[in-house]
């Protein structure tokens, strides 16, 4: 019989290991398919479910290929996909290297876009697509440059994409939290605590990210910092917005 799955990249992190666990709890999901590269975390995750499939898979390099064959070899129904693995740089783009330029622009862009090309054949009608974009989408970031833009793509690219498939009755959300407390941040400069302002934690995120879903929705924005944030960067002149966002990380880079 046809198993009902859900994919979740980036399951080892903050934000994806939350998806992981609310979706197990989903009592028409037979497996969830976890995608990482930390073997260790992938097998926690399993131990601690037996719905969790763990999918060791490095995304900036053959990791859809490894997707693409087991969805071939097992041919599940994919009721959802949560493409939420991303990187980040924050700091000048002229000291960035060359191989996290690449990585980024494949693991923030073209895999979300691979691995929804290859999934639309194993769904059906109601099946929900969640790309985690972000806050950093609702103007451009400098010092985040790349970051931000390669968010402000997938949040596009997921409203656009949700009006195509309306047809097929499948829904894409673009995710879009302000600051999240997880791994991905840095916690300290030069031994002084990092101050983020607003920051929600990843259950907020996954809780309203699986709730507007559901409801058809194309975007998420959790937690009031990201929502005054998104209404504040349309109404401000972008120019305003970019200085005011230099002048309070300059102390951090
Ligand atoms: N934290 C925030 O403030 C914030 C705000 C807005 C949006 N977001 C977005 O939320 C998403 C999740 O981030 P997070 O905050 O939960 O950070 P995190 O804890 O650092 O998680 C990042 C995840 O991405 C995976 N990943 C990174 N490179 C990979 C690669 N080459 N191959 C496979 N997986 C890879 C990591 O897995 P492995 O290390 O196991 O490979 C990890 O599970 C990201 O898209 C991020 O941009 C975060």
């Amino acid at each position: 019989m046809m198993r009902s799955i859900a994919i979740v990249t980036g399951a080892t992190g903050g934000i994806g290991e939350r998806f992981v666990k609310k979706i197990c709890l989903m009592d028409d999901i037979d497996e969830v398919w976890a995608v990482g590269r930390n073997k260790d975390k992938l097998g926690s995750l399993s131990a601690q479910d037996p719905k969790v499939v763990p999918i060791e898979a490095d995304l900036a390099h053959d990791g859809v290929a490894v997707i693409e064959d087991l969805l071939s070899g097992k041919k599940p129904d994919i009721r959802i996909l949560v493409n939420n693995a991303g990187t980040g740089y924050m700091g000048p783009f002229e000291k960035m290297e060359k191989g996290s330029v690449t990585d980024l622009c494949k693991i923030n862009c073209s895999v979300p876009a691979e691995l929804i090309s290859l999934s639309l054949s194993y769904m059906h009608e109601g099946a929900r697509i969640i790309n985690i974009s972000s806050a950093s989408s609702f103007q451009p970031n400098p010092y985040l440059a790349m970051y931000s833009a390669s968010k402000v793509y997938l949040k596009n690219f997921s409203r656009a994409l949700n009006v195509e498939l309306r047809s097929r009755r499948i829904t894409v959300t673009a995710v879009c939290p302000g600051w999240v407390d997880t791994g991905m941040l840095p916690r300290t400069k030069d031994g002084k605590e990092i101050r983020y302002t607003g920051m929600i934690d990843p259950e907020t995120v996954v809780d309203k990210a699986l709730k507007d879903s559901s409801k058809g929705k194309d975007m998420s924005v959790p937690g009031f910092f990201a929502k005054y944030f998104r209404f504040y960067s349309k109404v401000t002149p972008s120019n305003i917005v970019m200085s005011q966002w230099t002048n309070s990380i300059r102390k951090y880079l």
